[in-house]
């Protein structure tokens, strides 16, 4: 795992600027997205690319981490709906190129990715409590895409975009598992902010072990990890 410290600008201009790089290369290039609020800044960044002419979405797919459920892709929490107002809408992506787990769809999620030719590129938030995707602590290594409960501090966490109303966030979702997660090519995995500070020490001191599901990417061959120095904060 690389570990990389910088400013939070610097860190969303840098993994655009790979995924510019890559979609050149690339131009069905499959990308793997996460949303919450860390991701926001990658996609604000991608958009600026667009807008400057540096990239074009009109072959490149994407699959997403992750969606409540229920919910419908009309609420504004959903992450159709999140991904539509930060990224989609605003460049030239086939829509129909892009795709959310579902009840309808888990069970056939990671084939469809399989056919489509696997990840090349996976961007990653992480939770307080060390998840991937919705992958709480306590998920097999060996998980594909699966329904989730979301533990108590996700719903906690996750509350301020639904008015600080725990009551209103769904208790539960359809996630990408660990294993669909390690299948993917090239990992970059964002942390900002003291909150995540102390999963972000666990991280780099823990071997890889279920109690924190981020800790299986020490096994991944490509990752690199982005931290600001607030999340880097307890690190030596
Ligand atoms: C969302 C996802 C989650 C978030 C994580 C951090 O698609 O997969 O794992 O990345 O909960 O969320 P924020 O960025 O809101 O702190």
């Amino acid at each position: 795992m690389e570990v990389k410290i910088l400013p939070i600008q610097e860190i969303y201009n840098e993994i655009a600027n790979k995924i510019v790089k890559l979609v050149a290369q690339k131009p069905n290039a499959i990308l793997g997205l996460a949303t919450g609020g860390t991701a926001v800044g990658v996609y604000d960044a991608l958009v600026k690319a667009y807008n400057d002419k540096k990239i074009t979405f009109k072959d490149v797919k994407t699959f997403n981490l992750d969606e409540y459920y229920p919910i419908e892709d009309s609420n504004p929490q959903s992450y159709r709906y999140y991904m539509n107002h930060n990224l989609f809408d605003k460049v030239d992506i086939d829509k129909n190129n892009t795709h959310f787990p579902s009840i309808d769809n888990y069970q056939k999620y990671d084939e469809l990715i399989a056919i489509a030719g696997g990840i090349d590129f996976q961007v990653l938030g992480i939770g307080s409590n060390g998840h991937i995707a919705f992958n709480e602590p306590g998920t097999p290594f060996d998980s594909l895409t699966h329904v989730v409960k979301l533990a108590e501090s996700t719903i906690q966490d996750n509350a301020r975009f639904f008015n600080g109303d725990i009551s209103l966030v769904p208790t539960q979702a359809i996630s990408m598992g660990l294993k669909s997660i390690m299948f993917t090519k090239q990992i970059v995995l964002i942390a900002t902010g003291k909150n995540k500070a102390k999963a972000i020490k666990q991280l780099m001191d823990q071997e890889p072990n279920p109690a924190l599901p981020a800790s299986i990417l020490r096994s991944h061959a490509n990752v690199t990890i982005y931290l600001d120095p607030d999340a880097a904060s307890l690190l030596c």
